[in-house]
């Protein structure tokens, strides 16, 4: 993560510019040292942190809006401390990736990119839980006028994958670093060919963990187009056994079962489970029918206002609810008029992390509004009811 180590910092007068670069103003935490300053660069709003150490201070992005490309937050870093001309002690801003792995991550997307611009020209196909990527690599090589998206959680195997992309000179894979379950819901329906499934995690001691669950079918389902396919391939008797009764609760679906069967390419996975004698299990749930259309909408506004004392008393608590929570982290003073609130909230599996930007006459998240998932809305409005009791 780029960061800048400074003798000291002397905040100025806010707003200042350097280039293109607007240093909008800064905020202080109440109960410790360190501030936060607003910065916008074209169409990104984010913010920087300026964390005191015992004898100088760190200077970075912070963690919740933090904008993408890296570079943006080098040259924010870079622009602050020459405006501010603190003296730099050290700093990570020369150290790149090899240039084929930043050249691939215009092929990684954000979840908003999906939400707002969800490519349809061409056929898609979704990989959930890609690995090695060895499969993905082999469906995209194969089929070039099909449009590839590559769904994983682990860091390490989305880099390995861009660094591939980039060598194989491949253009028709989009990569993304969300849980598979939450990304269903933001898929158009009825548009998808195929969704593999291919080894997952069978969590025998979490189930709700697994990626086959009723919620993520339904969702499968409605994304798929008739006649499409999600194909599980398990090595696990026990998660074929659970995947086929998920699987058969569903209206108009065509299953097909088979056992030890061969595939063009084989995962690293099946590689080692193939050595070692295990029986490898597929099943191919076809849907049958069209569904509705996908309406992504979400009220995220705060008509009416909050009550200021009533969100500082919940500072420092979190709420837990069937299916979200919310945790009220961190205040923020940015002037006697204007606070700033910490929060995260939403689905168990993949909280949102946000600002809330609360001045004399309006709150708003910042820098932008939670994205539509049925937990944010539902959060929502458990935080306007919270902070107006
Ligand atoms: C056992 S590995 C199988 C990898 C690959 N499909 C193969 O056959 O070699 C399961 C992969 O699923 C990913 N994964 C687990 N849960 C996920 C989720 N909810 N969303 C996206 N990826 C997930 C893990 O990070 C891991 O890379």
């Amino acid at each position: 993560m780029p960061h800048i180590a400074v003798k000291k910092v002397q905040l100025p007068d806010f707003p200042i510019r350097r280039g293109e670069f607007e240093y909008l103003w800064s905020a202080k935490a109440f109960n410790s040292k360190e501030q936060l300053i607003a910065v916008r660069y074209k169409e990104f709003l984010f913010l920087l942190e300026i964390k005191p150490k015992k004898d100088y201070c760190i200077i970075k992005a912070d963690k919740v809006t933090r904008p993408a490309p890296t570079f943006i937050v080098k040259e924010a870093l870079s622009n602050f401390c020459e405006a501010l001309r603190c003296e730099r002690l050290y700093d990570n801003l020369s150290q790149m990736k090899s240039s084929h792995i930043q050249k691939a991550r215009e092929f990684l997307k954000g979840i908003d990119y999906f939400i707002h611009n969800f490519p349809k020209d061409k056929e898609v196909c979704i990989e959930i839980g890609f690995g090695s990527g060895r499969h993905l690599l082999y469906q995209a090589k194969n089929n070039p006028n099909t449009l590839f998206i590559g769904i994983e959680v682990h860091k390490p195997s989305i880099e390995q994958l861009l660094g591939q992309i980039a060598l194989q000179k491949l253009n028709n894979i989009l990569v993304v670093d969300y849980d598979a379950r939450l990304f269903m819901e933001f898929v158009p329906s009825n548009i998808v060919g195929k969704i593999f499934v291919h080894f997952p995690v069978p969590w025998d001691k979490k189930p709700h963990r697994r990626v086959i669950c009723k919620p993520f079918v339904q969702e499968a389902k409605r994304v798929l187009k008739p006649t499409g396919v999600l194909e599980l391939r398990t090595d696990s008797k026990n998660y074929f056994d659970y995947a086929l009764d998920v699987f058969l609760d569903e209206k108009k679906v065509e299953l097909e079962v088979s056992k030890n069967i061969a595939l063009p390419v084989s995962s690293k996975y099946e590689d080692r489970w193939v050595r070692l004698g295990k029986d490898i299990y597929d099943i191919r749930f076809k849907n049958l029918e069209k569904s509705e259309e996908l309406i992504l909408e979400g009220d995220f506004s705060f008509q009416g206002g909050v009550q200021i004392e009533r969100l500082i008393e919940l500072i420092g608590q979190t709420k837990v609810y069937e299916d979200f929570f919310i945790h009220f982290q961190k205040l923020y003073s940015i002037d006697k008029d204007r606070n700033l609130v910490e929060l995260s909230f939403g689905s168990f599996d993949r909280p949102e992390h946000k600002y809330l930007l609360v001045d004399a006459d309006t709150v708003r998240y910042f820098p932008k509004p939670p994205i539509p998932s049925r937990a944010n809305k539902k959060a929502h409005i458990k935080i306007k009811e919270l902070c107006n009791v």
